[in-house]
């Protein structure tokens, strides 16, 4: 818990907005399109800076009197941000709501829900992250690998030539198929769909301003409809818990792992509690990122045909249309190339925020306690003495640069890196070399606009046509609009 003793005011510089509704306003824009209004604010007053002058706003921090909201990017912002965990504290994502409405017991749920690794700092987090390692080692991430082949296999024979789908709901429906087989055991795609129903309700729901705005539980209201779908999703899961601790065997999820998770030196393992708190962490950190990731993959393959076809010729030479075994996985640089460049240019996870716990400094400013502050991921991979050409997607320029993991941190850096990526890179490898060899993806004339402030997506899907993979990638470049193209040039 963090206490604002000092009741200082922020003198980190930004715009000034009107007392009365300025700072609202001001925040709903930076929700709204983050990336939009901070490009604006970063380029008008440097790499640090506050959302409001003279503080007053509230994003992220869940603890009474934030004094304000700052900005900032730059591979000295990052190294002090990650590496000073002591000072800059990571909340529950659900910790917002839960402040505002902790007076019953139906929302009990948003105690553990969403809180995991996100909801502890310091030595308890030290602790947490050690029980939960060995789910995310190499040898135990590896042994996914058949399962993530097997459903890209069987969610790609769905697919129908000729047919327009929206990638970013077929990466979501892939990504978290793999996430509930390998986090809980649990193929959604044998139940007729009610877990995968249940998991969008909730977890789809958390950023919806209209449940923030309306916390309250009348029957009609979103967040009532959230409620009850919590309330439900906790059974359920409560019920998993209930039978693979009476199973007492790692059947091969992360969940049977955890649940014989044990403290070395403590001999700790974790309660109900933690592990609903872990496993929706790791559920909601581990599959929206990475379908976005994928999305913002094959948008860039489909506006650069060059690339595409250099791609495909990799991945025929290497796979022979074949799905990659792990070791096939490390063969593939230009694959590689371009995932990193695909999220350095569209961050998939565009910000870290933290609440600072002690007065400090960040760049030149003073900070109060309680001062929530964004990193920006987005901009950090976008310093132009590091990376010519910034807005430009050139997987190329891999072969000649090597940034620190503070110029370059789609993952985040330091002790809170994240815990997922050898999973997130492994699965984005297998799902794009299986759909590039059997598919061409054609991109339909539309609007493309990038939103949201814990994952970049884009905001009304992406349109694409599926065609049988016949290297004609000319076809559907040049009609992008929107306002991806404020952050991407596309020629
Ligand atoms: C392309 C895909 C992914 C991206 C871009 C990504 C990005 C990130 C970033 C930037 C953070 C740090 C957030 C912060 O400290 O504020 C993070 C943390 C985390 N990620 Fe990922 N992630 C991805 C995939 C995954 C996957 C697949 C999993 C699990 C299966 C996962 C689980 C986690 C967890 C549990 C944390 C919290 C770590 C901690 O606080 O110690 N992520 N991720």
């Amino acid at each position: 818990m963090i206490a604002n003793t000092t009741e200082r005011k922020l003198t980190v510089p930004g715009p000034s907005v009107s007392p009365l509704f300025g700072h609202i306003t001001q925040v709903l824009n930076f929700v709204g399109d983050s990336i939009r209004l901070s490009s604006r604010l970063f380029q008008e007053y440097g790499s640090v800076v506050a959302l409001a002058e003279g503080g007053g706003t509230n994003v992220y921090s869940p603890y009474p009197n934030c004094p304000g909201t700052v900005l900032a990017y730059g591979a000295d912002i990052v190294r002090d941000v990650t590496s000073q965990h002591d000072i800059y504290h990571k909340c529950p994502l659900t910790g917002h709501i839960y402040r505002k409405r902790n007076d019953s017991p139906r929302t009990q749920p948003f105690r553990h829900f969403l809180v995991g690794l996100f909801g502890v700092n310091g030595g308890e987090h030290r602790q947490h992250r050690q029980l939960l390692m060995p789910a995310f080692h190499k040898s135990r991430i590896e042994s996914y690998h058949s399962e993530m082949v097997a459903i890209t296999q069987s969610e790609l024979d769905k697919l129908q030539l000729g047919e327009v789908v929206d990638i970013l709901e077929l990466m979501r429906r892939l990504t978290m198929r793999i996430a509930t087989k390998t986090l809980f055991g649990i193929d959604f795609s044998e139940d007729g769909g009610s877990f995968a129903k249940l998991l969008k309700e909730v977890f789809g729901k958390f950023g919806d301003p209209a449940i923030l705005a309306l916390p309250f539980d009348i029957p009609g209201l979103p967040y009532h409809r959230l409620l009850n779908s919590m309330v439900k999703l906790d059974t359920t899961m409560r019920d998993v818990i209930q039978q693979k601790r009476e199973n007492g065997i790692d059947t091969g999820d992360v969940l049977s792992m955890l649940i014989q998770a044990r403290d070395a030196e403590t001999g700790m393992t974790l309660t109900d509690d933690e592990l609903l708190g872990h496993l929706g962490v790791i559920y909601f950190a581990g599959h929206d990122t990475s379908a976005n990731a994928l999305t913002w993959t094959l948008f860039l393959l489909s506006q650069h045909p060059q690339i595409a076809a250099d791609l495909l010729d990799e991945l025929d030479s290497v796979l022979h249309g074949e799905a990659p075994s792990i070791e096939q996985l490390q063969q593939l640089p230009l694959l590689e190339r371009i995932i990193k460049e695909s999220m350095r240019v569209i961050s998939p996870v565009p910000w870290n925020g933290r609440v600072i716990s002690q007065e400090t400094t960040l760049g030149s400013y003073e900070l109060p306690v309680g001062t929530e502050v964004f990193v920006s991921i987005y901009q950090t991979n976008r310093v132009p003495e590091i990376y010519s050409e910034p807005e430009r997607f050139i997987p190329q320029r891999w072969q000649q640069i090597q940034p620190s993991i503070y110029e370059y941190n789609p993952f985040s850096a330091g002790s809170r890196v994240c815990i997922g990526a050898g999973f997130a890179m492994m699965e984005i490898k297998i799902i794009l070399s299986m759909l590039l060899m059997r598919y061409r993806l054609q991109f339909i004339p539309q609007s493309v606009d990038p939103k949201g402030l814990i994952v970049l997506s884009p905001q009304n899907g992406i349109s694409m046509r599926v065609c049988k993979q016949d290297r004609e990638f000319n076809k559907g470049v040049g009609s992008v609009s929107g306002s991806v193209r404020e952050i991407v040039k596309l020629s």
